[in-house]
Formats: C-alpha cells, structure tokens, sequence
C-alpha cells in the first residue's frame, strides 16, 4: 500500500487487496483489551477497587450480582416499545439512558464496533480512505463508531508498518456522561495502538442536535459518523433527520464521507432508506454504496426494501457472562444492520456497466422461465440457513416496498461448501457486486410467477468487493 501524496488517499498494490480481504474470512474479534478498559471503566465508575493484572474473566466475576442484574435488566428492557412511549422528543432519549450509560456501554458499545467496518472497506476499496482522518462522530455514545475506527486503523498499521496513520475525532452527544465515558474509553485504548498510528480526541461537543443551526463546528472532515443515531427510538432525530443531514454537507471535505448505520430493525430499514431517499433526490448528497445501479447511475431513489448487512464476530466474553447469568439476547454471531455511504462528488463505489448486451436485468427476468442467463447485480441480502445460504439480488431495476421481500428476486438456497469450491472464500455479507454466469431461471409461486435463480454445475461466480 502507498499513499497518493496529491489527495493523501491509500492506494492499494499489487496483491494487497486480496491480503487485505483475507483478514475476512474469519469472524471478528472483539481484543481482550477492549474489554478489559470497558470493565475497568465500570469498575471505576462504581468505586470499585480493581487488581490490575486480573482478566476479563476475573474482572466481571467480581461485578456485584446487584449491578449485573441490572445490567441485564437495562439491556433487555433499554430499547423496548414500553420506554419509548413515556415522554416526548428528545428529552426521551436523555430519559432512555437516564442511569443506563454503563449498561449501554457494556452491551452495546460491542455489538456497535465492527458495521463501520463494513463502509470503511467500501471506501478502501476504491482507495477512498485517507492515512490521516479528521472525523465526526455524531450521537457518540460510549465511542462504539470511534473504537470501530481505531481497530480498522490498527489492522492497517499492523498489517503497513511502514506507514505512519493519524485518527482524529470531534465527538458529539447530547449526553455528558457518554461524552466522559467515550473520552475515558478511548484514550485508554490509544495505549495499545502500534506507534505508527496516532489516535487523538480534538474535541468533544456536548450538544443536543435538535435543528440545523444546532451544527456549528469548525473546519472540515474527511468523514462524518452516525451510528444508531437517526433510529426511529431517537424520536425526533429521525423526524429532523433530512435537515440534519443536508446541514453537515458544510462540514464535509468535498472528497469526505457520511457513514449513516442503522440497526437492522425492518422499521427502522423504512424510516432510514427514506431519509436516504429524500436525501439524494433533494441534490444534497449521492450514495456511494450500497444500492448503486448496475445498468445506469441511480440520481432518484424510491425504494424503501426491508433488507440488511451482516458482521461476523466471536461473541465477548462480557456477553457470554451476562448469558450465563439470565441475559436472553446476544447470541448471534451475525449482527445485521444497514448503512448507507453518502458523498457529495458524485463517486459510487460501483460504475455502472456500459454494456449489457450479454446479460439479463431483473425486471426482464420473467420473460426468460427455463433458460439459462448471465445476471449483475447488487447482493441486497443474505440468509444463513447453516449449510446453505440464501442470496436476494438488485440491479436498480426494480423498485421494492418494505414488503416486497418475496417478489424480490431471489438465488434459490446453494450449499456453502459449494461457494468454497466455486472459489469463493469470504463470508458474502451483501452489498457488493455479483456476477452470476448461466444460471438457470426458475419460475416460483401459484398465482403470480416469481422468478428465481438456480445454481447449476455450469454456472460461474463472482464476487467484486
Ligand atoms: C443509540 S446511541 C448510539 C451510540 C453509538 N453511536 C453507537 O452506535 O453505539 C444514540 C446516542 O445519540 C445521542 N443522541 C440522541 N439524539 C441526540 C441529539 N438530538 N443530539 C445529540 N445527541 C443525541 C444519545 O445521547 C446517544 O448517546
């Protein structure tokens, strides 16, 4: 990897892509040391004495049983339709957290760490990462986008000794004492960082966002994060979302980035892809990824699809006690969330495709029952059925509601073990392009048919990241 020293963007060589992408194949790993500053951070917040040497094991073995009970009380009840009911606007969300903050960073700061891998791969791809980054992080919480960040970073520099990174984050939150927490957080974890990346806090802004005017910060970034920060549990921020939003484009380098992550609830899929869409079709901003057209660049969006991303990850140890000790969720080893990269230069992470004189487009599918085609397209979702998968494709050409899931067009369930020996080797996450050569169309369904697509012993795959 070199940095282009005309835009400061890292640029792949030779086979450092493929290096790269190898780091994939196995589920991420939260360190132990992030779980170690977290307890340590809990421990010190309770006035609790701490053995510095103790592990993680030890450390959360030595909570006191009251305040694990309310742990795992907070995290099951935080989010629930009940809590979101009881006041209104903005102050909801101070009252949501209200004697939770540790509980939130417990549980999900975690879960929240690595779905900003997922957009920063996106942007590294195409060489759109930069070797030092001035970042925003809005709705900060504990840190979870910001520690995501700081891991990527260490990744590279672990992986590219011989170049220097540089991290610096102006975090904002309405709440100070997720401010003081991330702060804490995050400068315990420069500690651990390989000298060649340097991670620094520029600011931190305790401010409420509740209209445009609310942003006033200086100078520009490189990228501007918001994770679970336009959830609809975050009452009016979904509603001032669009103003919000437009606003920050002021703020952005005109090279620069705004990662928006949402959970992958399907109301929050509808109210967040509107948001999107009103976004781009307002001029303010073009997606980068996902959802680009492969046939023609999409410059309007309509479609408001119920699908997600997944991170694969090793579940903590932190979440292993809490389900030990009562905790119902966290057992997933996929999170599934959504995201969407948004830019105001008008650069997609995928062109479309000039030619498409050999391939079939969704929307034409039905006129090609029982025969073989050569397909492009976006993987909108993926569900893991163990052994098989299943793939759900989009190429632009059809426009989906939230309910649509089933007219969508669908790969019919294939064997994992038969992707591996078809050559391909990382987990499929959605939202990269596929390219499906002679695959067989299948009509599906009583009434109306459905096309569906049938892997064949013939067909070739593959996948562009
Ligand atoms: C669900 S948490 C997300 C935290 C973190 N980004 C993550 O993904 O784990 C939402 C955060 O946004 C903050 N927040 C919500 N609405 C806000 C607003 N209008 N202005 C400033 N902060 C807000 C809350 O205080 C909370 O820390």
């Amino acid at each position: 990897m070199r940095v282009d020293r005309l835009d400061e963007t890292l640029i792949f060589e030779s086979q450092d892509k493929e290096l790269f992408l190898s780091c994939f194949q196995e589920p991420r790993k939260l360190p132990e040391y992030i779980e170690k500053e977290i307890l340590k951070l809990v421990f010190d917040s309770l006035k609790l004495d701490i053995n510095g040497n103790d592990d993680v094991t030890l450390l959360i073995k030595r909570l006191p049983t009251p305040f694990i009970n309310k742990v795992i009380f907070d995290v099951e009840s935080m989010f629930s339709d009940e809590m979101s009911l009881y006041s209104d606007g903005v102050h909801e969300s101070a009252a949501l957290y209200l004697g939770r903050h540790l509980s939130y960073l417990m549980y999900y700061l975690p879960v929240n760490v690595f779905k900003v891998w997922k957009p920063l791969v996106d942007l590294q791809v195409k060489d759109k990462l930069k070797w030092k980054m001035r970042i925003l992080d809005i709705g900060t919480g504990p840190g979870s986008v910001a520690v995501g960040i700081m891991e990527y970073y260490r990744m590279m520099a672990e992986a590219f000794p011989y170049l220097n990174f540089v991290l610096s984050f102006v975090l904002l939150d309405g709440q100070r004492e997720f401010l003081t927490i991330a702060k804490r957080l995050i400068n315990s974890l420069t500690a651990y960082m390989p000298p060649n990346l340097f991670v620094s806090i520029e600011e931190s802004i305790c401010r409420t966002l509740d209209s445009p005017e609310d942003i006033s910060v200086s100078g520009e970034f490189d990228l501007i994060t918001m994770s679970n920060f336009l959830t609809i549990n975050e009452m009016r921020n979904s509603q001032n979302a669009v103003a919000i939003v437009s606003a920050l484009k002021d703020s952005l380098k005109k090279d620069g980035s705004v990662i928006i992550i949402e959970n992958g609830i399907k109301n929050n899929c509808l109210s967040f892809k509107t948001i999107r869409n009103d976004l781009v079709n307002q001029g303010v901003y073009n997606v980068y990824s996902p959802c680009n057209g492969i046939w023609q660049p999409k410059k309007e969006y309509s479609c408001t699809c119920f699908n997600m991303v997944r991170c694969f990850w090793e579940i903590p140890l932190i979440y292993k006690f809490l389900r030990d000790h009562g905790l119902k969720k966290g057992g997933r080893y996929d999170v599934p969330f959504n995201y969407a990269i948004l830019r105001k230069d008008g650069k997609t992470k995928y062109r479309a495709e000039g030619n498409n004189r050999f391939y079939v487009q969704l929307k034409d599918l039905r006129e090609y029952i029982d025969r073989t085609v050569n397909v492009k397209a976006i993987i909108r979702t993926v569900i893991d059925r163990g052994d098989k998968i299943s793939v759900s494709l989009c190429d632009g050409s059809m426009d989906l509601g939230i309910d649509d899931d089933s007219s969508a067009v669908w790969i019919e369930p294939v064997d994992k073990e038969w992707l591996v020996k078809k050559g391909l080797n990382l987990p499929i996450v959605a939202a990269e392009k596929i390219t499906l050569k002679k695959v067989k169309v299948i009509a599906h369904g009583t009434f109306v048919v459905i096309p569906r697509l049938r892997m064949q012993g013939s067909t070739e795959i593959e996948i562009e990241y």
